[in-house]
């Protein structure tokens, strides 16, 4: 009976590992980030379509805190992202960003979903 037990806890834990550590970026994306971040630029956000390896702050359409504005000699590396979306007053102190993403997983889901944003 206690070896079957530890079987089945065995199993749970396999099961729910891997479903665990998978994040949906995202649907964590549109939980955390659409409401500000919309298809096209809006006054609450810049459009986040082609993000990833763009240039910082680099959108003509959108106005930017003065902040963000002063990391525009460097792009949206996967380690800027990750940066930013851990600390982003951090990352450029007095950016307008408000929302952080403290949980690494979670981070590292999102990023790849920006990735995919064409
Ligand atoms: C409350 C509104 C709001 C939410 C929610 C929000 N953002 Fe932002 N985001 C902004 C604003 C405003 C800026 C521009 C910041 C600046 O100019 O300092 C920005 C900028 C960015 C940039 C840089 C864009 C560029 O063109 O350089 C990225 C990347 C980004 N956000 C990702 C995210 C992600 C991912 C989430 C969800 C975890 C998120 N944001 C949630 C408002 C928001």
């Amino acid at each position: 009976m206690t070896r079957f037990a530890l079987a089945v806890a065995a199993g749970l834990v396999l099961v729910a590992g891997p479903a665990l550590a998978q994040q949906d970026g995202g649907q964590l994306f549109a939980m955390q980030c659409r409401g500000c971040h919309q298809d096209a630029s809006t006054p609450l956000a810049p459009a986040l379509a082609g993000v990833a390896g763009a240039k910082i702050a680099g959108r003509p359409d959108f106005t930017y805190s003065p902040a963000l504005k002063a990391k525009g000699d460097q792009t949206w590396t996967d380690a800027n992202l990750d940066g930013f979306l851990k600390s982003p007053m951090g990352f450029a102190p007095g950016t307008k960003m408000p929302v952080s993403v403290p949980a690494d997983d979670a981070r590292a889901a999102i990023i790849a979903y920006l990735h995919t944003l064409k």
